[in-house]
């Protein structure tokens, strides 16, 4: 929770009067109101953050239970919305049990929001917990099914995503969207967002679990920071720090994240905490985190006293040297090989902490991998990285345009030969992932998508690595 100000969180009102279930309403009314689904996020061990948005300014009633049918209510409460904040809702709820899974349901009038499940995080000693990880999920160029595979999944704590939530061009590849041109004014980006709500797998996933998000670049244009853009034009587009600020706020309004800062660390017991890094609004071409985050990082590396640490970092943190292949620079100057400063002051902070069980968890790449992160010497390990592939978003095999799992083989080698503290490479599967961290490892399993384009497609576990108790090295999971 540090890193976050209480006080800057939208309150929900006074508990109000009874928002009793009585009269029956129909699922198309709850549709229209709510046709955005219902979503939670940011659990803490007594609380959560609890989302919906509806079609009209009204006043929103929400009720937290403990079963499905909402016989034992445990709080409730109501809140207002407008077009000041694009008709979302965000009620912070308090005085929950740690650990424990809760529904959720919103009214306007007589008509009630689809039920939402969510679940606090543990408090003290735990035995383990288990996570979704997802990143880049490009709505025009296929179908959300992976994000159905993690709604169903019954064993998620929470769901973190890395960011490329959504996108901000247009080009719909395998589906239309809206607007029809690239997303600059706020009215853009919530119409993007908005769009996105709508997808029925990712609204299940949102119903069935709570996000802990970040952003990265294209929530707002391509390859952005706090001074600009590559995907931004101020000649054609406008001033850059008028198109931050949209889609900040609409990232905020649409997304079930506590509004302030969107650097924060969340606290799963004494097992692990949960550093979600903001690695767009605080960049220059000096700093990937901005002197505020680079401190409060730092101390946060000193000053924790969980088993492991968890670091969301959209964009990968290990070194990269990559092989000459068309089309693609010796340096991802975008990601943490753009600021080694930043970087080295990260590693040599692990390094003075002898903390060896930080685990780097990664998106951006559309690409599969677990690291061993170097020293700035590359003599040693000091800490790892799991990077999960898109959703949906192109990789490696459609950027080249040659079919999967033949022309990326070659350069997954001669990654592998250049950069011996990667382990594990997969360049061409669009997927999801899952974190299980108990006290001994934390593990990451890959699922991929038997075709991005199929509605029906289906899901095979792929890929299982770990890291073990301060080892600060990955290893193959046979399984
Ligand atoms: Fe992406």
């Amino acid at each position: 929770m540090s890193g976050v100000d209480r006080r800057t969180f939208l309150k929900a009102g006074a508990v109000a009067g009874a928002a009793t279930a009585g009269g029956a309403v129909s699922a198309s009314a709850a549709t229209a109101v709510f046709e955005h689904g219902v979503a939670s996020g940011d659990p803490v061990p007594d609380g959560v953050l609890l989302w919906t948005r509806v079609v009209t300014s009204s006043e929103v009633r929400w009720e937290v239970a403990h079963d499905e049918s909402f016989s034992r209510i445990v709080a409730r409460g109501h809140t207002r919305t407008g077009a000041h904040r694009d008709h979302t809702v965000k009620v912070e709820v308090c005085g929950l049990r740690p650990s424990t899974r809760y529904y959720y349901r919103f009214r306007v009038g007589d008509v009630v929001s689809p039920v939402g499940r969510t679940k606090t995080a543990p408090s003290g000693d735990i035995s383990g917990v288990k996570f979704g990880v997802v990143s880049c999920a490009n709505w025009m160029a296929g179908h959300f099914v992976p994000y159905g595979y993690l709604a169903d999944r019954d064993d998620l704590d929470a769901v973190i995503h890395l960011g490329d939530y959504i996108y901000p061009h247009y080009d719909p590849k395998v589906r239309d969207a809206q607007p029809q041109h690239e997303i600059i004014t706020l009215a853009d980006y919530r119409t993007r967002h908005a769009m996105y709500k709508t997808d029925p797998h990712l609204q299940r996933l949102h119903s069935l679990h709570p996000f802990i998000a970040t952003w990265d670049d294209n929530e707002s244009a391509d390859n952005s920071s706090a001074v600009g853009a590559l995907g931004h034009d101020p000649a054609t587009e406008g001033p850059w720090a008028v198109r931050l600020a949209a889609a900040t706020q609409a990232y905020f309004e649409w997304m079930p994240i506590r509004e302030g800062l969107m650097f924060r660390r969340l606290q799963y017991g004494s097992l692990l905490d949960i550093t979600m890094l903001d690695l767009r609004s605080h960049r220059t071409p000096e700093t990937i985190l901005g002197a505020r985050q680079r401190d409060w990082l730092i101390k946060g590396i000193c000053d924790g006293t969980a088993r492991w640490r968890l670091i969301g970092t959209s964009v990968m943190f290990s070194p990269l040297a990559i092989p000459p292949a068309p089309g693609f620079p010796s340096v991802n100057t975008d990601q943490w090989d753009g600021f080694p400063t930043d970087r080295e002051i990260v590693v040599r902070a692990l390094d003075r902490a002898g903390m060896k069980n930080a685990v780097f968890l990664t998106g951006d790449i559309h690409s599969s991998w677990a690291v061993d992160v170097p020293d700035g010497s590359a003599l040693k390990s000091v800490a790892t990285e799991f990077i999960t592939t898109s959703v949906t978003s192109d990789n490696f095999d459609e950027f080249l345009k040659v079919p999967p799992r033949t022309g990326s083989l070659v350069l997954e080698a001669a990654i592998m030969a250049k950069n011996p503290h990667v382990r594990f490479v997969e360049l061409d599967s669009h997927g999801v992932s899952t974190l299980e961290v108990t006290p001994d490892e934390v593990r990451m399993d890959w699922f991929y998508t038997s075709d991005r384009t199929d509605p029906q497609a289906t899901i095979r576990k792929a890929h299982s690595w770990r890291t073990r108790h301060n080892t600060a090295r990955v290893e193959p999971v046979l399984f």
